[in-house]
């Protein structure tokens, strides 16, 4: 069976982001793969969280991702910073990296470019620590949103080099995976390209039907269209991706009709939005609370998936160090 690997950052809640753009596949795929859910604790590490936050995020993803609907009996769920083997792939990776490359990357650039007195090595070796989370399970497919493009070349990359310099195939080259043809990017709704906790532009898995509506309602829109069947600017293109997304197939044929024959008032639209995701999340946010309230269950099923976890990794940590010549 082909494995699969992916990780969030505990960084806070879980976003309608996350859970279109990563989440949603881990339903599916926990049925038909081999898989390893994680949360990704080191890595937020580059942003330097205080302690209480970190404990307080990696219990809060993990009851989300329970709640949404990850199952413990079908995938490995587990805390990236219980399985240490992950650290050793990390630093021989580093090895093969170089720091052109590291410093050429778009996501180290940006990140610089936002926290400029904290321009740390952790933030330059985020790929090699990605490709190891992925790579120390030898995984095949990682469900992730397109913003990680790059750091899944960089995995790509890393995984041919290791080969090529050892004469070994160990590594696959692990590919992205999404549910949708193309890499799906859920969008701001205050006009900004995309949905993300540092944009401050989040609608939460957790957000109760008051809060969604007063976030929905604010949401840019323009001044309507302007003739019969016209292209939608992008902001109305982004209200359509959440119908398309949230809604059924007939709530999103009625505004499209109303958009093409120029009858559309956004108002109705961002209501039609604000109930179906409110309905959507309803579910979601009573399980999230019930699974937080429940922190020995939390703890046990980490437990669990770390000792799963850690014996993958054990195995292709041993191989690896025989191929390095670490064989005394
Ligand atoms: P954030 O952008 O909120 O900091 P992360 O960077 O921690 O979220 O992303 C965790 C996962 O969710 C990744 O797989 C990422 O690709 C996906 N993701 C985040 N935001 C979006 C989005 N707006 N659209 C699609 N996928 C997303
Ligand atoms: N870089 C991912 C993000 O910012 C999180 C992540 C860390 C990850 N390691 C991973 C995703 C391994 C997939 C596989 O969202």
């Amino acid at each position: 069976m082909e494995t699969v690997v992916s990780g969030i950052r505990p960084t806070g809640n879980l976003h309608l982001g996350n859970y279109f753009g990563a989440v949603k596949s881990f339903l599916q795929m926990q049925n038909e793969y081999n898989c390893y859910f994680f949360i990704a604790d080191w890595h937020s590490l580059t942003t330097r969280p205080k302690p209480e936050n970190i404990i307080k995020s990696t219990q809060t993803i993990l009851a989300e991702y329970l709640a949404c609907g990850i199952d413990p009996e079908k995938a490995t769920i587990y805390i990236q910073s219980d399985v240490k083997e992950v650290l050793e792939l990390y630093l021989y990776l580093n090895m093969n990296a170089y720091l052109g490359e590291m410093e050429r990357c778009t996501t180290f650039k940006e990140k610089a470019r936002k926290q400029p007195d904290n321009v740390n090595a952790g933030l330059l070796t985020y790929p090699t620590l990605m490709a190891a989370d992925i790579l120390i399970h030898r995984g095949v497919k990682v469900p992730v949103g397109k913003d990680q493009e790059q750091n899944m070349e960089m995995t790509r990359k890393f995984a041919r080099r290791f080969n090529t310099v050892y004469e070994t195939e160990i590594f696959p080259e692990p590919a992205s995976f999404s549910l949708a043809a193309k890499a799906l990017k859920v969008p701001g709704l205050d006009g900004s390209g995309k949905m993300g906790k540092s944009e401050g532009n989040c609608i939460y898995l957790m957000d109760d039907t008051e809060t969604i509506r007063k976030k929905v309602m604010k949401a840019v829109t323009d001044s309507g269209p302007i003739a019969p069947n016209s292209e939608k600017p992008e902001v109305i293109k982004n209200l359509f991706t959440f119908l398309d997304l949230v809604s059924t197939k007939d709530t999103y044929a009625y505004f499209n009709e109303k958009w093409n024959d120029c009858s559309i008032r956004y108002g109705d639209l961002k209501k039609q939005i604000a109930l179906d995701i409110a309905a959507f999340n309803a579910p979601i946010r009573e399980r999230i609370k019930e699974y937080s309230s429940n922190t020995d269950l939390l703890d046990k099923i980490a437990k669990s998936g770390a000792d799963k976890a850690r014996e993958s990794a054990t195995k292709t940590l041993k191989e690896v160090r025989e191929i390095i010549g670490f064989r005394f």
